[in-house]
């Protein structure tokens, strides 16, 4: 292997850059070229390559989002596409890729490598942490500590005025998010897409909170909520059944997938950055660098697709047991 291209791909996340930079230098340090591909896929389909080199990756440990920009490429979801996209790599000698993305961009990268025998390797960078092999993405950390910041400041308002508040959080396949914030932010109800709490016990739990002394209460919902209702529906549902409550919503968005990386996720991208090119070199190929109980691992890229990340049935029982 004398060239590694890198890239992010899919939704950004924080620690993008760190992960970039990692790369870059671990190139630099085992004299292989590197070159930088902007936008995804479709920035490798239009041949939008520049070299790197150590130097070109000052400075950015510490930013959110991703220097090399980021896309959901349709094209390269196409035969045509993908070819394009090879003849650009050969063009430019590239004899592997690094691609930091979620699922979807390690789809693509499997069928590309299994069309065109190119060798490549995946980092998870994804806010959602729902990708198997791995017990944490880049920037699902940061992710859960911008939003906890976030609740505990709505916590100030619901408190000052006994109000109940409905806060939704990423997430449409995957309560990773709302279940740890949840918990971590003491949320009276965790609603995520793996578990359907139903509408009758959300109320009586809400019930029985109130009688036994609370007077305000937050309830996290991930966006995709197995009840089916939208905050803004759940608002109106509580209302009608119980007219007495003053309920609001706050829809946190794309704050939570920006900002500064927390330490652990630069950390995290600088050891994923190595292990990728490293295994690179050593031959590899098809694989995800995950980081399950506390080591560094290779998942093949199958697996990390077609595995489920499941959600932790234990912080579930402990979320019940704190809402008493
Ligand atoms: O996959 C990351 C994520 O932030 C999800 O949590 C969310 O559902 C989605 O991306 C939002 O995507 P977009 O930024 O394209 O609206």
């Amino acid at each position: 292997i004398k060239k590694i291209a890198v890239l992010t791909s899919g939704g950004d996340s924080p620690g993008m850059n760190a992960a970039i930079r990692s790369v870059v230098r671990t190139c630099a340090y085992h004299n292989v070229e590197c070159v930088a591909v902007y936008r995804g896929y479709q920035g490798m389909i239009e041949g939008d390559f520049k070299p790197m080199n150590a130097r070109s990756v000052n400075n950015i440990i510490n930013r959110g989002g991703t220097i090399l920009k980021s896309a959901r490429s349709n094209d390269f979801r196409t035969p045509e596409g993908r070819k394009k996209a090879y003849e650009h790599l050969k063009e430019q000698g590239i004899d592997a890729f690094v691609v930091i993305g979620g699922d979807g961009s390690f789809t693509g990268a499997m069928i590309f490598s299994e069309e065109f025998g190119f060798p490549v390797m995946g980092i998870p960078g994804t806010i959602d942490n729902d990708i198997y092999g791995t017990s944490f993405t880049l920037g699902y950390d940061t992710a859960l500590n911008t939003v906890v910041e976030a609740i505990d400041k709505i916590r100030d308002t619901a408190i000052s005025h006994n109000r109940l508040f409905f806060v939704e959080v990423m997430g449409r396949d995957a309560g990773h998010i709302a279940l740890n914030t949840g918990v971590g932010a003491g949320a009276e109800e965790i609603l995520i897409p793996e578990e359907n709490l139903g509408l009758e016990r959300l109320l009586e739990s809400l019930e029985r909170s109130r009688l036994s002394g609370k007077s305000s209460s937050i309830v996290v919902v991930a966006e995709g909520d197995k009840i089916g209702k939208s905050v803004f529906e759940l608002k109106e549902y509580v209302e009608q059944n119980h007219p007495d409550y003053d309920v609001r919503v706050t829809v946190l968005g794309h704050i939570q997938r920006g900002g500064r990386p927390t330490c652990f996720d630069r950390v995290l991208a600088s050891r994923m950055g190595v292990k990728a090119v490293e295994s690179l070199i050593e031959g590899k190929s098809n694989y995800m660098v995950g980081f399950t109980e506390d080591k560094i691992m290779l998942t093949p890229l199958e697996k990390a697709v077609k595995g489920k990340s499941e959600i932790d049935r234990e912080l579930l029982r402990v979320s019940d047991i704190m809402t008493t």
